[in-house]
């Protein structure tokens, strides 16, 4: 039987980003992502579907069955945590830091910080580590707003460019990790599909290299 392959992928720069790689493995979308409003896409290849999610749903969706594979920024795997779901393949791309910030000049006070951001449990498992008592303010975005209005004392979010950080008069601060995106594997599909899944990760693993070549 030619039992289908499910990818699921998020709206933005993950799908901009991973479909030159999807391609290079031969596989195109049949309608337009990024205009269409469909959630689950046929592609050039009848044994290979895509369906497009929130960026910080692509781990429940794998870990569930629910998508065979997914790309998924290693900030949200960080989050949500767990070891339900395999991680063979760093493809490279949406590459930004997951960092602390705060207002430019200012001075920790040795107080109880409140820090504003969407990545509670990684703020959390990163300032208990390093024994700084912390409230955290939970936010879905702008965080950069925060220590503006007096929400927070520091952010934890991602930074890139550091553009948007300076347009708020923020300064970067410490990097809690490199981030870029992963190909996440659900358990059960790499041993009921293997040979599929196998052969999908070995075209996509040479995208990436011809990527890093500048192919
Ligand atoms: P949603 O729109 O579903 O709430 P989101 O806003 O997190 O999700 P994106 O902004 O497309 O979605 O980010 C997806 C992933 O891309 C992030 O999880 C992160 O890994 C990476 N990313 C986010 N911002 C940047 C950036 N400025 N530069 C590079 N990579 C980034
Ligand atoms: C992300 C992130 C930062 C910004 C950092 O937001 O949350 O705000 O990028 O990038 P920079 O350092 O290059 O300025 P994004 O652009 O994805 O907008 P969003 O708030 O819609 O997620």
């Amino acid at each position: 039987m030619n039992t289908p392959i499910t990818v699921a992928l998020s709206k933005g720069r993950i799908l901009k980003d991973t479909l030159p790689l999807l391609a290079h493995a031969g596989i195109t979308l049949k309608d337009d992502p990024f205009t269409s409003r469909k959630l689950i896409f046929e592609t050039s290849r009848e044994d290979v579907n895509v369906i497009v999610i929130r960026a910080a749903d692509v781990p429940t969706f794998v870990e569930n069955g629910a998508a065979d594979l997914g790309v998924a920024g290693k900030d949200v795997l960080m989050e949500y945590g767990g070891n339900g779901l395999y991680e063979p393949l760093d493809l490279n791309i949406a590459r930004c830091r997951l960092m602390t910030a705060g207002r430019k000049g200012w001075v920790d006070q040795g107080t109880r910080l409140r820090i504003a951001t969407k990545y509670v449990e990684t703020a959390r498992r990163y300032y208990a580590a390093r024994g700084v008592q912390v409230e955290i303010v939970k936010l879905y975005g702008s965080m950069e707003l925060a220590p503006l209005v007096g929400l927070a004392d520091c952010i934890v979010d991602l930074v890139d460019t550091g553009n948007t950080l300076k347009a708020n008069g923020l300064v970067p601060m410490e990097t809690i990790a490199e981030i870029s995106s992963r190909l996440i594997i659900n358990k059960a599909s790499m041993k009921m599909k293997h040979n599929k899944v196998k052969r999908l990760v070995e075209l996509l693993s040479d995208a990436v290299e011809n990527q890093r070549a500048g192919g």
